[in-house]
């Protein structure tokens, strides 16, 4: 579904990422793991379009996209949903997730796809009259999540969903995840939060100051003695 393909790419002429290379199949969720500053949120504005990488490509359901506006990327089917969520905050839930949805022609289309939202979320459901400014840190990650998904996305970007968050809110945006997975939605996570993340993802990469040091089976990952050693604090 995604293959980015030895990427180099900076800012100015800083260099940020190292021949970088992975790769998403349909209906995995696959993780990218790192220390702060590494490059990992610039992978992904890679990808959508948001960053020229210098060399290599990045091919979307078999096209090559490196260099495509946003926008067309989008179109595509590719959701993002970047470090700052980005919430129309004086708007309620159900209307943003009706910005969601704008590009959605019909109006059975829009009410199908609300319903299978709504049934990934069921809190959403019961807050739609809510404003996004009044709801918990938790529930504002899952509207973000949820507004992503009203694009009927092929594949959706996650980028530190977790960030910010408390241990209880982490859960629930944890929770969502792996919800997305048994509905078979394709995910590309970047997350902090290595042990929960590499637990519910099939793959896993691990960036290191611009390069992929490591890829793994996620379960493999979080058994392995650097992982364990460098995030985890496990001796
Ligand atoms: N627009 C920009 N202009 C210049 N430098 C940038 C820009 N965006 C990011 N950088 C730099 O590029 C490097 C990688 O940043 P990036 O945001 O990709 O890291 P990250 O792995 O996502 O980190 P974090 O875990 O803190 O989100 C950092 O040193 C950052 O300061
Ligand atoms: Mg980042």
């Amino acid at each position: 579904m995604l293959e980015v393909n030895n990427i180099d790419a900076g800012y100015g002429n800083m260099q940020i990422l190292w021949d970088v290379s992975f790769s998403v199949e349909q209906g995995e969720v696959v993780a990218i793991v790192g220390p702060n500053g590494v490059g990992k949120t610039t992978s992904l504005r890679c990808i959508a379009g948001i960053v020229m990488p210098w060399k290599g490509n990045v091919e979307f359901l078999g096209s090559d996209i490196t260099g495509r506006q946003t926008y067309e990327i989008a179109k595509m089917g590719l959701a993002y949903v970047t470090e700052e969520t980005n919430l129309f905050t004086g708007m309620t839930v159900m209307e943003n997730l009706q910005m969601g949805g704008l590009t959605i022609s019909g109006k059975n289309e829009f009410n199908n796809t609300l319903d299978i939202v709504f049934s990934m979320f069921p809190r959403l459901a019961e807050r739609r009259k809510q404003y996004a400014a009044t709801m918990s840190g938790g529930e504002r990650q899952m509207l973000a999540i949820a507004r992503a998904l009203m694009l009927n996305p092929k594949l959706l970007i996650l980028d530190e969903p977790s960030m910010g968050l408390s241990p209880q809110n982490v859960e629930i945006v944890f929770d969502s995840i792996l919800n997305l997975k048994s509905q078979n939605v394709t995910v590309l996570i970047v997350e902090q939060n290595v042990n929960y993340t590499l637990e519910i993802s099939d793959r896993g990469y691990v960036l290191e100051n611009g390069k992929i040091v490591m890829e793994g089976k996620g379960k493999d990952l979080l058994s392995n003695d650097h992982i364990k050693n460098m995030y985890l604090g496990i001796a």
